[in-house]
C-alpha cells in the first residue's frame, strides 16, 4: 500500500476509535457524527507526510494529526453556523440536523478535544508543539472574523483576500506539516520549509474551494454550490469582478450585490455569468499555479532528497484538480 492510503486507513481507524461518554447524546453525537462523516482528511495526512520524511515510526505523530483533524472538524461545525451552509460532506449540516447551540456548544468540545489529543504527543516535543498549534488556532479564527467582515465591505483588495485565506486556511496545513516534522525529528529549517509548502498550497486550496463554490458539483463538493455568491462573499472571484467589470456589467454585479431579497438560483447564475464574461475562473487557475510552483520551490530549498518529498510533491498536483 501506498503511504498515503496506510496513512489515510490509519486516521480512520483512529477517529472509529473515539470513545465518546453515553451522555449528553445531544453534546457527543454531532461530535461523532461530522468526524465519522469524513471528509478528505488532507490535514492529518500531512502530519503524518511530514513526520514521515524524518522519522522511521510516522505513526508515532498520529496525536498532532488527530488534533488538526478534530480542530479542523470544530471550525467546520462553527463555520457552517456562520455561512448558514446546510450541506456538508453530502449529509445536513450539524446546526441543521440538531440545532444552532449543539453546532456551538459540539463544536466548543471538539476544540479542548483537540487539545487533548495534542496533550498525548511525546512529552518532550510538547513544548514544541503546543505554541505552534496555538498560534495557529488563533489566526484560523482572525481570518474566519476578517471573512464575515469582508462580507460587507466593497473595497476589498486581493492582498487583504490573500491574508485573510492565509489565516482562515493555509496556516492550518502549514502547522500541520510542522507539527509532524518537528515531532518526527527534523531541523527548524526543515520545518519551517514544509511550513512554507503548506502555506503555499493551503492558499490555492482556499482559491479552488472558492472556484468550486461558483463551479463545482454538489454531489462531488458535498456542499451546496453558490452559498458565496449568495453571502457577497469577497473571494478571489468577486473582487476580480468588482475591479474588472465596467458599463452595464458592473451596474448588474452592484444590483446582484446589494439586493436584500432575491431568487438564491437566480442570483448565482447571474453572477456565474458575470465571472464567465471575465475569465475569473482563468484568472484564478493561473493563481493556484503560482501558489503550486511556489509550493514545490520550497520542498526544493529541504535538506533531503527530492525522493523523500515525491508523496508532498505529488499532493499538491492532485489538490490543484480535485472536484471535492
Ligand atoms: C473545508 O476544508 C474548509 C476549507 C478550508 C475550504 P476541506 O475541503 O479540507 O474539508 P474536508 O475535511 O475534506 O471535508
Ligand atoms: C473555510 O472557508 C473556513 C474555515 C476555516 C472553516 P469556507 O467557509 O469557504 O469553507 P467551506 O467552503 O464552508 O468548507
Ligand atoms: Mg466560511
Ligand atoms: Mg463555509
Ligand atoms: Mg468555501
Amino acid at each position: 500500500m501506498k503511504n498515503t492510503e496506510l496513512f489515510l486507513t490509519a486516521v480512520n481507524q483512529e477517529i472509529e476509535h473515539i470513545e465518546y461518554p453515553v451522555s449528553p447524546k445531544e453534546l457527543y453525537d454531532p461530535i461523532a457524527y461530522i468526524l465519522a462523516l469524513g471528509g478528505k482528511r488532507i490535514r492529518p495526512l500531512l502530519t503524518l507526510m511530514g513526520a514521515n520524511i524524518f522519522s522511521e515510526y510516522p505513526l508515532e505523530s498520529m496525536p498532532a494529526a488527530m488534533a488538526v483533524e478534530v480542530f479542523h472538524n470544530f471550525t467546520l461545525l462553527h463555520d457552517d453556523v456562520m455561512d448558514k451552509a446546510d450541506i456538508r460532506r453530502g449529509k445536513p449540516t450539524v446546526h441543521k440536523k440538531w440545532n444552532e447551540n449543539a453546532a456551538i456548544l459540539s463544536g466548543d468540545a471538539m476544540l479542548i478535544l483537540a487539545y487533548q489529543f495534542l496533550a498525548k504527543v511525546d512529552p518532550l516535543k510538547l513544548p514544541q508543539l503546543l505554541p505552534l498549534f496555538s498560534k495557529t488556532a488563533v489566526e484560523v479564527c482572525e481570518g474566519q472574523q476578517f471573512d464575515m467582515e469582508f462580507e460587507s465591505r466593497m473595497d476589498v483588495t486581493v492582498d487583504e483576500y490573500m491574508e485573510m485565506i492565509r489565516l482562515k486556511t493555509a496556516v492550518l496545513l502549514g502547522c500541520a506539516l510542522k507539527l509532524g516534522a518537528l515531532h518526527g525529528g527534523a531541523d527548524l529549517k526543515d520545518a519551517d520549509l514544509l511550513y512554507e509548502y503548506g502555506e503555499s498550497i493551503g492558499l490555492a486550496f482556499q482559491l479552488k474551494d472558492d472556484l468550486l463554490d461558483v463551479y463545482g458539483d454538489v454531489a462531488k463538493f458535498g456542499k451546496n454550490i453558490g452559498g458565496d455568491i449568495v453571502s457577497n462573499k469577497k473571494t478571489f472571484l468577486l473582487i476580480n469582478a468588482l475591479q474588472k467589470a465596467d458599463g452595464e456589467l458592473k451596474r448588474d454585479l452592484d444590483a446582484w450585490i446589494a439586493k436584500q431579497t432575491f431568487d438564491r438560483e437566480e442570483k448565482i447564475t447571474a453572477v456565474r455569468k458575470i465571472y464567465d464574461q471575465l475569465h475569473l475562473k482563468e484568472l484564478s487557475e493561473e493563481r493556484m499555479k503560482y501558489y503550486y510552483d511556489k509550493a514545490i520551490h520550497s520542498l526544493d530549498q529541504m535538506s533531503v532528497g527530492a525522493d523523500k518529498t515525491k508523496d508532498l510533491r505529488e499532493l499538491a498536483f492532485q489538490l490543484m484538480f480535485r472536484e471535492s
